[in-house]
């Protein structure tokens, strides 16, 4: 008799935000008439970049002929993008990350899930609380984390950095020594960061402690203030520590193209063993490479046009992240994040827990957002919105949330 692999047992419920689309869906489903307005999960609304479509359909065209279609990609990725990558993410930073230390994916859920594999069972993980829940249900599943606690919400060998209005939400360093520390700067679900001299200083604990930083800088687009790093790798030694994960979701619309890529500096090692040499051995193994058709419409994505029309999109987002906070503050919130990350995070009002007032706002003003207790105990008493849905509807949102 065959077994299961039983680690996905221990899993409470299901995916946050598949909870949210079958409460969402129920509440449709017995009030049809109700116009709702989708502040949930951080999916985009505005269609691809003109230069994004214009690379698409012209790799389309070459696919269609003999003498310029694509099979199976290269195991890394084309190097058309990973060039311009490095170029412009890195290169352009002062950073030094060399093509081949990036590997083109088809975005960075699924890297943030799969990275954890390279490592042994026996690491702990610290993560942040709240945090973006595929970091702690990915080890689950691979059977890190120990025994659930359902009363507290918290695994008993995961080490949670609680990061809370009363800490500024900048996590801080945990008293057990961790192996992998998962961050994700700008911080998803709290919208807020720290600055680039904090996470140098997570860089040094990190190279000190001989742990490993899994770096999510999906947000990295969004950032307006000048002290705030757009790599972990702007900081000195992070070549020794940090695996940087990125997306094309958030910064060029991607969300149902799917693209993304992991760095993985050379020198990143436990004792000689490279892992860069265990990712690309994992990444050839267990994935074919992004689309051909994706992957130039990636490659788009830093041509001047692509970049001047990206950034206007960025900008279409964050004036709903300005209004969002704006109007909550106008409505007497106490709400956080919304300027270097297009969510905001607020304080539920009247010691509403994030569960009741998810269900308040949508019966009496029809908008969708994300109870903050879905992403970790500390997320307690805070809810989510998401600066992604049309200008339009964003204040209409607002003007609801004002009325209640
Ligand atoms: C979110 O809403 O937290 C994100 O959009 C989910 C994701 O990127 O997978």
């Amino acid at each position: 008799m065959f077994k299961i692999n039983e680690n996905y047992q221990k899993l409470p419920g299901s995916y946050l935000f598949s909870t949210i689309a079958k409460k969402v869906s129920a509440f449709t489903q017995a009030n049809p008439d109700k116009d709702i307005i989708r502040l949930g999960i951080g999916d985009v609304t505005q269609p691809l970049a003109p230069a994004v479509i214009e690379a698409m359909h012209k790799a389309v065209d070459e696919m269609g002929n003999a003498e310029t279609f694509h099979g199976y990609a290269p195991d890394l990725g084309y190097e058309f993008l990973r060039n311009a990558i490095a170029e412009n993410d890195y290169k352009s930073r002062g950073c030094e990350i060399a093509p081949d230390e990036i590997f083109v994916s088809d975005g960075a859920k699924s890297d943030s899930a799969n990275i954890q594999e390279i490592f042994s069972q026996d690491n702990r993980i610290a993560v942040c609380d709240p945090v973006y829940p595929v970091y702690v249900d990915s080890n689950v599943m691979s059977g890190r984390t120990g025994v659930y606690d359902a009363k507290t919400e918290t695994w008993s060998d995961v080490i949670y950095m609680p990061c809370t209005m009363e800490n500024g939400f900048v996590p801080e360093f945990p008293k057990e020594t961790p192996d992998m520390i998962y961050l994700c700067l700008p911080n998803n679900p709290t919208g807020t960061t720290i600055t680039k001299a904090q996470l140098q200083e997570w860089v040094d604990y990190a190279n000190r402690s001989g742990a490993v930083i899994i770096y999510d800088g999906a947000y990295e687009a969004y950032i307006s203030e000048k002290d705030v790093a757009h790599s972990i790798y702007e900081c000195e030694g992070a070549r020794t520590c940090a695996i940087e994960l990125k997306s094309f979701s958030k910064n060029a619309g991607f969300t149902g193209v799917r693209l993304g890529y992991t760095v993985v500096p050379k020198e990143l090692k436990c004792g000689d063993v490279s892992l860069h040499g265990m990712w690309a051995r994992r990444h050839g193994t267990k994935f074919n490479g992004a689309p051909y058709i994706v992957q130039r419409a990636g490659e788009a994505v830093y041509s001047p046009e692509g970049k001047a029309q990206l950034k206007e999109q960025v900008a279409y987002y964050m004036k709903n992240a300005s209004v969002i906070k704006a109007g909550l503050k106008d409505a007497g919130y106490t709400a956080f994040g919304g300027v270097n990350a297009p969510y905001i995070w607020l304080k539920t009002p009247d010691k509403m827990t994030s569960w009741e007032f998810f269900d308040y706002l949508l019966e009496k003003a029809n908008v969708v957002g994300t109870p903050g207790s879905g992403f970790g105990p500390s997320g307690e008493g805070y809810f989510r919105l998401t600066a992604f849905g049309s200008y339009e509807n964003t204040l209409a949102a607002i003007e609801r949330v004002k009325k209640l």
